[in-house]
């Protein structure tokens, strides 16, 4: 069985997605752990519930940049870690993390990329910025990993549409319900094509 390790930054929302998914056998998978960007994130509290461990790894609680690296390395190797998924983790994975699991790092973005994605394009920027260009859909993008931010290759994708009354809110939502689906559903073609 592949373990898997989710990182997240937020309310944990996707990664709670990934653990019922696999509750209800979908994945076929163990959620080996969960990094943890910051401390206080919702994320924590719903690895805790589902007997997750977790690990908070910020590069700022660290010596240098290569301790938090080989933290991380670490982490990853005590969990024996065979796929990555980024569920709203904000910051960019040290490239040496990258290249170890190249083509096994999923990410989990709120727009149809390559539209709205990028630095700064995080949480509500991301749909107040498809307001303001006056998109008539929107939607989310599951992709492969690579160097540079929301840029590796598209795996799968879900849209929805653009109402004259949304608000950057009401359109975070709608494409949430969309991702807590894909994210999952991705995840498990992903390990069957492998196994
Ligand atoms: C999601 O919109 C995801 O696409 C983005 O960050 C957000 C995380 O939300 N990368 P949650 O923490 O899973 O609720």
């Amino acid at each position: 069985m592949k373990r898997v390790t989710v990182f997240a930054s937020g309310s944990g929302s996707n990664f709670q997605a990934l653990i019922d998914a696999n509750r209800l056998s979908k994945l076929n998978c163990s959620i080996a752990g969960l990094i943890a960007g910051s401390p206080d994130i919702g994320a924590i509290a719903k690895a805790d519930t589902a007997g997750i461990p977790h690990a908070v790894l910020r590069k700022q609680d660290f010596p240098s940049r290569d301790t938090f690296v080989a933290e991380l390395q670490k982490t990853l190797r005590t969990w024996e870690t065979d796929w990555i998924v980024l569920a709203g983790y904000i910051r960019k994975l040290p490239d040496e993390i990258i290249a170890a699991y190249r083509g096994r790092i999923i990410n989990i973005h709120p727009s149809l990329l390559p539209k709205f994605g990028g630095k700064g394009f995080y949480g509500l920027f991301v749909h107040e910025a498809v307001l303001a260009a006056r998109e008539q859909e929107t939607g989310c993008t599951v992709h492969f990993v690579d160097e540079i931010f929301d840029h590796g290759a598209v795996i799968a994708q879900r849209r929805v549409p653009v109402f004259p009354e949304d608000t950057a809110a009401s359109l975070q939502a709608r494409v949430l319900k969309e991702e807590h689906e894909l994210l999952p559903l991705t995840l498990q073609n992903l390990l069957q094509r492998e196994s």
